[in-house]
């Protein structure tokens, strides 16, 4: 009998959790749009992306197919596994102990395994550990370090060892038996000779770097050859402790230094991490070989409110920097910073820190780029501002990045600068935005909306005792079509659900004011969404709407509307079709009193207070 997870642990590990590493390698063609992820459902078979995930809001949900719920939600359904063991396995991606009393036996069974492996990591660890003090050849890869500028303090710190020269030094000293033997290869230590079906070390003649995860248990190795031989370093492979596309060297060791950390600085490489530290930085992380990702973003601003990036003065730097900038912008939100920090060109943190100091390096720091003002000067470096086609150009080019932001006030402030920048006013702008988007909104999938009276928002933060039905919505098939009489309002908006890229091809909604049709509203209101939002897809279109009451409850008409009209082969033009009679069919009276609404709300557009004033002159006739 497994024992009761308190419900004050699912919180936490739900606020810990960041659902976008848990679907990450799970889902195909996982890929960010806007402020969303989006890829390929893995619970149902699909060729177009129709699977989103909110990292914001920190669910997933398929239109294809109706299935939603939170990270917790996801494991189950995907790997097939009961609550509590889906909660075992997040905790785990975190770093954290389940409380709990009792296991089950399988569960029992996997902890092992897995205790299995972290043990024999632990123990390579100390291996090379000991091989960097009682080597007989200890003396080259002592010297290299010593040649680096290395402390002895500074390598104890990081666990750093020496993979001596020679093919089975690990698997003599640990791979006693079968069993370990296994644990080793399974941890990614041993390479397997299939042909001979034996054995033999990964890691030969290196300097050892562990990787450590945010528990401090060893997860992986970096090992770099003493001498100049490609390639420099060896990593470990994926395995079922390492994400390499995930984790973040150092972060550990930062955290141990200090616990209450505010800022945290990414580098290249492990040496730059490890001479940062030796030289009194001790934050300083550095990613695996990869560009920074979005996942490690959402990861470093759950530790804390801001990150510098740093990189090197030259090219290739300021073209890490750019693609750094678009990681970061639809990630980042209000309460968090980042930062933009340039090298001198040639030289890297570690030769930097070693040379210059401590408080030389961190007043470059402090003065390091706020992203915004590295936004700006990247954007308007390539851009010729004084003439009007070179702004336009700087406009549309930078738009799209502002737009893919989290609404904040730094989004604000951005687009502000713009309109200066620019002299173009923020409804000017908005226009560029539109038009930017009709023309490059091509991948916008086709699916009919799924079933939303199951909306993912009650799987959210459903406790461990709902039981797996309360998790999981249920799928239930779709209700037949029923050929009827449609009014042409619905026809419009179930053209729209089934193609909404469509809405790009169709006036404004602004100018849809004043049908008489009783789901008038609903029709401007989803053309308006799918007209305004960037990379909007009916995925979106759920996450978006759902937080509103009013909205919500339109997506289960839009719901019944998708599964109760029949499509024919010519969407576009029955579309098109729909839209010209319902504008036709306007009754003036109603026109008018939604444009008379409307100027109350908002400023009306041109061609809005045109034809007001012409309702107005009508009827006074
Ligand atoms: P660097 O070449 O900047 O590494 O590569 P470094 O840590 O500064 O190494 P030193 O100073 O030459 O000793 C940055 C990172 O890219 C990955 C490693 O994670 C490295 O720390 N990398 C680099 C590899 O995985 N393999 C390679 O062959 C080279
Ligand atoms: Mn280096």
């Amino acid at each position: 009998m497994a024992g009761r997870i308190p419900q004050y642990f699912i919180d936490d590990l739900l606020a810990r959790v960041n659902i976008i590493d848990v679907v990450d390698g799970r889902v195909e063609r996982l890929k960010r749009t806007g402020k969303n992820y989006s890829g390929l459902c893995p619970f149902h078979k699909e060729k177009s992306p129709s699977f989103s995930v909110s990292p914001e809001k920190q669910f997933y949900y398929c239109f294809g197919c109706g299935a939603g719920g939170n990270a917790i939600g996801f494991l189950m359904e995907y790997d097939r596994l009961d609550f509590p063991v889906a909660v075992e396995e997040l905790a785990r991606l975190v770093g954290m102990e389940v409380p709990r009393e009792n296991n089950s036996p399988q569960q029992a069974q996997r902890e092992k395994q897995l205790k299995d492996l972290y043990g024999i990591l632990d123990e390579a660890a100390r291996f090379y550990q000991q091989q960097l003090t009682q080597h007989p050849q200890r003396d080259t890869a002592i010297n290299y370090l010593k040649g680096r500028g290395l402390s002895g303090q500074a390598a104890k710190a990081f666990g750093i060892g020496y993979a001596p020269p020679g093919w089975d030094n690990l698997l003599q000293a640990l791979g006693a038996d079968k069993q370990r033997t296994d644990a080793l290869e399974q941890a990614g230590m041993l390479i397997h000779n299939e042909e001979r079906n034996s054995h033999y070390d990964r890691f030969r003649e290196r300097i050892m770097f562990p990787i450590r995860d945010m528990r401090g248990r060893v997860i992986a190795f970096g090992g770099r050859v003493l001498g100049d031989e490609k390639p420099k370093y060896l990593n470990s492979p994926e395995t079922e402790t390492f994400h390499k596309g995930r984790e973040l060297y150092g972060l550990y060791e930062a955290r141990q230094t200090n616990a209450q950390l505010k800022r945290l600085l990414i580098v290249e490489g492990y040496m730059d991490v490890v001479g940062l530290a030796q030289h009194g930085i001790h934050y300083a992380v550095a990613t695996l070989g990869t560009a920074t990702s979005a996942q490690h973003l959402e990861r470093l601003f759950k530790v804390v409110p801001e990150v510098v990036f740093c990189f090197d003065g030259d090219e290739a730097g300021r073209k890490a920097a750019g693609r750094a900038l678009e990681t970061t912008l639809p990630v980042i939100r209000d309460g968090q910073e980042a930062r933009f920090l340039f090298l001198p060109e040639g030289e890297d943190p570690d030769s930097l820190v070693r040379t210059e100091g401590r408080d030389a390096f961190q007043i470059r720091i402090d003065q390091s780029l706020p992203l915004s003002e590295y936004f700006f000067r990247s954007q308007t470096e390539q851009a010729d501002l004084e003439s009007m086609d070179g702004r336009a150009r700087f406009s549309t080019r930078a738009l799209p990045l502002i737009r893919a932001m989290q609404p904040s006030l730094l989004q604000q402030m951005m687009l502000e600068r713009i309109c200066e920048i620019t002299g173009l006013s923020l409804e000017q702008i908005n226009s560029v935005i539109n038009l930017h988007q009709a023309t490059t909104d091509a991948a916008v999938p086709e699916q009919p909306l799924p079933p939303v009276q199951q909306a993912p928002q009650g799987t959210r933060s459903a406790g461990p005792h709902s039981g797996r039905d309360a998790e999981l919505p249920a799928r239930r098939p779709r209700p037949r079509s029923q050929t009827g009489n449609l009014d042409l309002c619905d026809k419009a908006i179930s053209c729209l659900l089934h193609f909404p890229q469509l809405a790009a091809s169709i006036a404004p909604a602004s100018e849809l004011q004043g049908m008489a049709e009783r789901n008038a509203d609903m029709l401007i209101a989803l053309v308006d969404y799918l007209q305004t939002t960037p990379n909007a897809s009916l995925g979106t279109l759920v996450i978006d709407w759902q937080e509103d009451p009013q909205r919500s409850a339109w997506l289960m008409m839009l719901n019944e509307i998708a599964h109760n009209t029949p499509l024919t082969d010519g969407a576009e033009r029955e579309l098109q079709d729909a839209i010209k009679r319902l504008l036709r069919e306007r009754r003036p009276e109603m026109e008018l009193d939604a444009l008379l609404k409307k100027n109350r709300q908002s400023p009306l557009t041109q061609d809005e207070k045109q034809r007001l004033t012409q309702l107005l002159a009508s009827r006074q006739n």
